[in-house]
């Protein structure tokens, strides 16, 4: 059975990794997967994770099966993570939320819900896009389409591209579209241009289904999902996929969430009895320690508020770098775009889509020990005040390029 099987090619974020580990040089720098580090270079776990943990230790009296679809108090805080308290969503009961093995998890289970209820549907994923998106929802029958988004002229969003190409899908299909700091880009819409966005999908009969993994990092939690009311407000359905990989640091525990917007509280318990389904052939039920950590915090104010105040300061430190990076790059004389490197400061998120081509990627990796993802995206978390000079130095070395 195995006689024939070849080697796969290694994953383009997390080989990065292995490529990382394996580089014996001293002042390597990993700015590959998308994960939080501090000025230390460490990816802590944050204060208020570890005190929900005690009390989780302290209190937590089995480990008996969780329902397939999560707590429900879980279910619940999500929820209202993505709505606020009072929406008419909530109010009228037509969500259902079922915890997944992270953001990835709640994807493929929106990949499998598709597969059983829509087969053959066509998945719109953006130009560019997560390189993990095609995979996910690639494979079975689902077909896979793409619509622009990114300019490079202006390094921001080509909105008009992106309405012409949704404009010629099919009613039924599903557009996958990045809640805030897009990846790789970092380029998110305006509340208007999500209103457009919103009215196209609308007119087409087309499904969203936002993969959301960096809530809290572009401005807050709040006005990162401003998006929601705004789509909820022109469509009768939406999915949304939560990650709490990098706004709890919870990489490792695999927590996340799919939420399923539909017209009425009946169809949403259709629904979610179908995704019950999709969950329990897959992974029977979810894994307990990570939501816990999640409601735990969620349903604690005083533990909200330390978990806010430690979120901002990541994004603070994110915030900051980015301009000492963009600056580094300035004094050397260093333009990674034409209009100058401005828009290091205004892309969101943890990533910087740096505009270095593959020449100059394989050449920071070989000759300067400085890994990022293909595209030339850089994880922006991974600078810190020790390596930004010698990034900018190894930039300055390899050149700008032409992507
Ligand atoms: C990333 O894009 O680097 C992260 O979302 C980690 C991952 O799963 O790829």
């Amino acid at each position: 059975m195995f006689g024939h099987v070849t080697p796969a090619p290694p994953d383009a974020i997390f080989g990065l990794n292995d490529a990382f580990a394996k580089d014996p040089r001293p002042d390597k720098i990993n700015l590959g997967a998308g994960v939080y580090r501090d000025e230390d270079g460490r990816t802590p776990i944050l204060r208020v994770v570890k005190e929900a943990e005690g009390r989780i230790l302290a209190n937590e009296a089995s480990k008996s099966y969780l329902p397939i679809e999560g707590h429900p108090d879980y279910g619940r805080l999500v929820r209202e993570l993505l709505f606020g308290t009072d929406h008419e969503v909530l109010r009228e009961g037509r969500a259902a939320t079922v915890h997944t093995p992270g953001g990835t998890g709640a994807l493929r289970v929106a990949a499998d819900l598709l597969e059983d209820i829509q087969p053959g549907a066509r998945v719109w994923l953006s130009r560019p896009t997560w390189p993990n998106h095609p995979a996910v929802f690639g494979g079975g029958t689902l077909q896979i389409a793409e619509y622009p988004y990114f300019d490079p002229e202006t390094n921001g969003l080509d909105l008009e591209a992106m309405l012409e190409a949704l404009g010629g899908a099919d009613p039924g299909d599903v557009v996958i579209l990045h809640g805030c700091c897009h990846n790789p880009t970092g380029v998110d819409p305006t509340a208007e241009q999500w209103r457009r966005v919103a009215r196209t999908l609308a007119a087409g009969r087309l499904v969203p289904l936002v993969d959301f993994a960096y809530q809290g990092f572009a401005d807050d939690v709040r006005r990162d999902a401003a998006w929601l009311p705004i789509l909820c407000g022109e469509l009768p359905e939406v999915m949304v996929a939560s990650s709490f990989s990098k706004n709890f640091g919870l990489y490792n525990e695999r927590v996340g969430a799919l939420t399923l917007v539909t017209d009425s509280a009946p169809r949403a318990a259709a629904v979610l009895s179908r995704v019950r389904q999709v969950v329990r052939r897959n992974y029977s039920n979810p894994p307990g320690h990570g939501a816990a950590i999640v409601r735990e915090i969620l349903g604690d104010p005083q533990l909200r508020r330390l978990w806010l105040e430690e979120l901002a300061a990541m994004g603070g430190r994110i915030r900051g770098i980015r301009r000492q990076f963009a600056e580094g790059l300035d004094a050397r004389g260093v333009s990674l775009h034409a209009s100058g490197n401005g828009f290091i400061d205004r892309q969101n998120g943890m990533f910087s889509y740096s505009r270095l081509g593959p020449q100059q990627v394989e050449r920071l990796r070989i000759d300067h020990g400085i890994y990022m993802v293909g595209s030339g995206r850089i994880n922006v978390a991974g600078i810190t005040q020790s390596n930004v000079d010698r990034l900018c130095d190894a930039i300055a070395a390899v050149g700008p390029g032409t992507p």
